[in-house]
């Protein structure tokens, strides 16, 4: 591994955390209950969590083995394994670029409710349609979402730039348990709202029926962009892992961590949207939305909302600071940036792009890809496509090419740990995980319909 970069991320690094830094984010909080609600509920929670089960979990122990067993970055490992597989690390660089493009602009929206928190004004309105009409306004003026998103970058790139990943990591130890906390004061809370009952039934009681093709698809890819896997991230970090880390249990560590974060911000948003009335469906605004209805029936609501929305910049960033690193650590290592030019090279492409994403919520909005605007088609391209893509041939290569005895190797920590697992680790990486995500996408071009 390259020395200069390992210097940057401070060495060792505490695999589950930053593992989990990288997965607990916008995914959890914002992306996750708004395709939840769009997709009917307790049913694509059901399969949501089928889908994490089955591929996300053996697929985040698959990367791991990726990047532990060669130390380099996407591209490099894979290459180092395969030269015929690196197009899977362009893959990830690729899609880590897209997700940057519209993950920024998200941010930035955290960044500006925070600071709406702190001066009172998110206080001041009442009622649900007085948030959606501040929410439109706001995503759709040119320069405020732009502002706020730029200091995004630039505090994702000082991190990298200035190596304070161990600042991060500690500073993380603290503040990702008190996320949860609060987390769970605020599903105490909406629990305890009149008609809340209803809101939970729609969340936790599936109704199959309403499951289309469509569905399917979503779920795989909210699991795969929730848990960071199909595109290299995990790839990534697990080149900076301890040889003596145990890969299967950080791997089942963070991918508990992350579905319980999921869950609590489903039940900390639906009871609240069905007391209020707001349509579950009402797509990426519904978090923003509905959360400042729910701190504005709390006690010291100010201080409520103001810790929240620090403590989801928080997470945004490490998420943030992950999606970086995916691509500075391929130009520093494939086109022998140093360091620095590698940082600044991506996060000026990658403000370009968050910079067009945004304005496609306003004064851009006529551009349509596919009848999407750019930050929704940025959306729906990486989790829908690239990320599953990824993961498809991260099993067919992990499962298939990828020599038996060096997995082991990995998973096993050469032998000093047990894998009883490993013939339905093997099972599920070569059958049903490929299988499965072949089904899923053939179904979504049409091919069974009769
Ligand atoms: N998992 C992050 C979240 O849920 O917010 C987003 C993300 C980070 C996706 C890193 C993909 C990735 F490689």
């Amino acid at each position: 591994m390259n020395r200069m970069q390992r210097a940057t991320l401070g060495g060792k690094l505490s695999a589950v955390l930053v593992a989990a830094g990288s997965s607990v984010g916008l995914g959890n909080i914002w992306r996750f209950p708004y395709v939840a609600g769009n997709n009917g509920g307790g049913a694509f929670l059901a399969i949501y969590i089928l889908c994490v089960l089955l591929l996300g979990l053996p697929l985040m122990i698959a990367e791991f083995t990726v990047g532990r067993a060669t130390h380099r970055n996407a591209v490099g490992a894979y290459r180092t394994l395969d030269p015929r597989w690196s197009i899977l690390g362009y893959n990830g660089v690729l899609a880590a670029f897209l997700i940057l493009g519209f993950y920024f602009v998200v941010s930035g929206w955290t960044a500006e409710y925070m600071v709406h928190s702190v001066t009172g004004e998110l206080g001041r309105l009442g009622s649900a349609e007085a948030y959606a009409a501040m929410f439109e306004n706001f995503i759709r003026n040119p320069w405020r979402p732009l502002l706020y998103t730029s200091l995004f970058v630039l505090a994702t790139h000082f991190v990298i730039a200035l190596g304070v990943q161990k600042g991060i990591e500690r500073s993380a130890k603290v503040l990702m348990p008190l996320l949860f906390i609060i987390l769970v004061a605020l599903a105490v809370h909406s629990l305890l709202m009149p008609g809340s009952s209803e809101g939970l039934r729609f969340f936790l009681q599936p109704d199959f029926s309403k499951v289309t093709p469509a569905t399917l698809l979503v779920a795989l890819g909210q699991a795969f962009f929730s848990l960071s896997i199909g595109i290299g991230t995990m790839v990534t970090y697990a080149a900076y892992f301890k040889p003596d880390t145990d890969l299967r249990r950080t791997a089942l560590n963070v991918t508990i961590l992350d579905t319980l974060v999921a869950l609590l911000a489903g039940i900390v948003i639906f009871p609240a949207v069905f007391s209020v009335g707001i349509a579950p469906s009402a797509g990426p605004p519904l978090v923003f939305v509905t959360l400042p209805g729910i701190f504005n029936d709390m006690p010291w609501s100010m201080v409520w909302s103001s810790v929240f929305f620090l403590l989801l910049i928080v997470a945004a960033l490490t998420s943030t600071i992950s999606l970086h690193e995916v691509i500075t650590a391929y130009l520093h290592e494939e086109w022998h940036l140093n360091r620095r030019a590698a940082a600044w090279t991506t996060t000026a492409s990658t403000l370009a792009l968050s910079a067009l994403a945004s304005l496609s919520l306003g004064v851009l909005n006529d551009w349509r890809i596919g009848g999407l605007d750019l930050f929704d088609s940025l959306d729906y391209l990486t989790a829908n496509i690239l990320l599953p893509v990824g993961g498809f041939f991260t099993c067919i290569f992990v499962g298939w090419c990828m020599e038996r005895k060096s997995l082991r190797a990995q998973i096993t920590n050469d032998g000093r740990l047990p894998f009883h697992i490993e013939r339905l680790f093997y099972f599920l990486l070569r059958y049903i995980c490929p299988a499965i995500l072949l089904i899923v996408f053939l179904d979504n071009l049409g091919l069974f319909k009769k």
